[in-house]
């Protein structure tokens, strides 16, 4: 059967995709950034189209996915509902199978998780979710990309510990799940109230067991980060979130915010990542985002590679590629036709 042809992979979650397929993903990320710095950042998807829809604001992804698709020689298009009939005047699915016979990939960052997953279920071609109230897979693969980059040489992931600190969002879902199968140590030390759900530990538990990596929640933060290569945070509100402010603000602060005192907790080693946005003096101090420890402007960067990566892993093998021979036989027909 013809590649094309076939039922499309998407990047919907990490938990789809085995520890020998992530890794094999993260070297194709590694040889596409070094490429690319070489200034030599091949077309491999030269004529291809990426759908991007965002039914939230974004920065990193949103410009990630463009340049990307741009880099390897490609074209991305921004969706806004509002801009297309999307969950208005057209159904979820309608929206998949008439976007998914146009492009040749979709990116879509959705409010709600089941609509990423409508979306995949009639799309002709690859979904990536680019962020839902569930998860954030691309994020969380940029961020072992990052952690492997900036561990010392030949450590292996399996003697990575990483420590989230704060709320249960969806980075810190998609992370906990990314690490555990990929054999490293993940602890998410939070307030009870605001410790990943019973249904996460259990999915990150069973990877940890497979693997033999290790799942840890606690509201322990000094534990938390005695041993930790890399200590991350993210937002403890988001949008839709406000009417929470006061009571998240005092659950967290001050014990679990990222400042100098408790950074100086974990090892000299220790890196300080977030997936940013961030809201400075409130997760995390300026001092700390700012100071030397921290790589949160390099792990945005790998947003970009990660981004290639997936994006030529998914379609590079579905695009389909005339001789130039058949591609002289159908102009010659075309030219013929319009001289006539
Ligand atoms: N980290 C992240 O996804 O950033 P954006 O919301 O800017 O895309």
């Amino acid at each position: 059967m013809d590649n094309a042809m076939r039922a499309p992979q998407h990047f919907l979650d990490t938990q789809d995709f085995t520890s020998d397929q992530l890794l094999h993903l993260l070297d194709l990320i590694e040889l596409l950034k070094r490429a690319d710095r070489a200034g030599a950042c091949p077309k491999l998807l030269a004529g291809a189209s990426l759908g991007m829809i965002f039914e939230e604001p974004s920065t990193r992804t949103r410009i990630s996915f463009e340049v990307a698709m741009t880099k390897l020689g490609g074209h991305a298009l921004y969706l806004r509902p509002g801009e297309i009939h999307m969950g208005q005047r057209e159904s979820i699915r309608d929206t998949a199978r008439v976007i998914s016979r146009m492009v040749d990939a979709i990116e879509a960052r959705t409010l709600k998780h089941q609509t990423v997953l409508d979306l995949a279920a009639d799309s002709k071609v690859p979904v990536i979710n680019g962020l839902t109230d569930y998860n954030h897979p691309t994020q969380a693969l940029c961020d072992v990309f990052t952690m492997r980059e900036h561990s010392q040489s030949g450590t292996p992931l399996s003697d990575l510990r990483v420590a989230f600190i704060g709320d249960a969002t969806n980075v810190c879902s998609s992370l906990m799940m990314i690490c555990t199968r990929l054999g490293m140590h993940f602890v998410h030390a939070a307030p009870d109230r605001y410790q990943a759900p019973a249904s996460w530990q259990k999915a990150a538990g069973a990877n940890a067991d497979a693997s033999g990596g290790s799942l840890t929640v606690t509201d322990d933060v000094h534990w938390a980060v005695r041993d930790a290569d890399f200590v991350y945070t993210d937002l403890w509100w988001w949008i839709g979130q406000e009417e929470e402010i006061p009571d998240r603000r005092r659950a967290f602060m001050p014990a679990y915010q990222i400042n100098r005192e408790l950074l100086d907790r974990a090892p000299a080693r220790a890196k300080f990542m977030h997936c940013l946005p961030a809201s400075r003096g409130v997760e995390v101090t300026d001092e700390v985002i700012d100071g030397p420890r921290s790589i949160v402007y390099q792990q945005s960067e790998n947003r970009l590679h990660t981004e290639k990566g997936l994006l030529v892993h998914l379609l590079y093998p579905r695009l389909r590629r005339a001789s130039a021979a058949l591609t002289a036989y159908h102009g010659g027909l075309i030219e013929d036709f319009l001289n006539r």
